[in-house]
C-alpha cells in the first residue's frame, strides 16, 4: 500500500499543478517504499535527491506563476516553501552522513506537511491563479 494516495481533496484546479504534485506524491511513496524494503544506502540516497530536486523544482514553478500573477499571499507561501526545502536537504545531508536512518515518523512528517501544504496554502492560490487563466 502506499505512504500517500492522489485524491481529489488535494486538487487544486490547476492542472500543472495536480501533475507535478502527483509526481511529488509518488517520491515521497517511493522513498517509503526504499525504507520498507531495507534498502541500501546508494538506492535511499538517489530517492532523496531526486525528491530535494523535485521539491525544488517544483517550489520554484509555483513562485514564478505567484509573482508572475502578483499573488498576494506569496511571502507566507514562500517562506512554507522554504522552511521544508531546508528539512529536505538537512535529511539529505543527514542520512548521508550516517545520522539518521529514514523511519515511519519522518515518512509521515514528509506525507503530513505536503497534503497540510497542498489543502491549506495551496489550495488558497487556486482562484486567484485561475482568475488569471493558469490551467
Ligand atoms: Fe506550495
Amino acid at each position: 500500500m502506499a505512504l500517500i494516495d492522489w485524491s481529489n481533496d488535494l486538487g487544486t484546479k490547476i492542472n500543472s499543478i495536480d501533475a507535478q504534485h502527483k509526481k511529488l506524491i509518488s517520491l515521497i511513496n517511493n522513498l517509503h517504499e526504499a525504507m520498507k524494503i531495507g534498502a541500501g544506502k546508494a538506492v535511499t540516497g538517489q530517492v532523496i535527491d531526486e525528491l530535494l530536486d523535485y521539491t525544488v523544482t517544483h517550489f520554484s514553478n509555483e513562485e514564478k506563476l505567484m509573482t508572475a500573477h502578483g499573488y498576494p499571499g506569496y511571502a507566507g507561501h514562500k517562506k512554507e516553501h522554504d522552511e521544508f526545502t531546508q528539512k529536505v536537504k538537512k535529511l539529505d545531508e543527514d542520512y548521508k552522513a550516517g545520522k539518521l536512518a529514514i523511519t515511519i515518523e519522518i515518512m509521515r512528517f514528509l506525507k503530513d506537511w505536503l497534503t497540510t501544504h497542498i489543502k491549506g496554502t495551496d489550495q488558497k492560490y487556486s482562484p486567484f491563479l485561475l482568475g488569471k487563466g493558469v490551467s
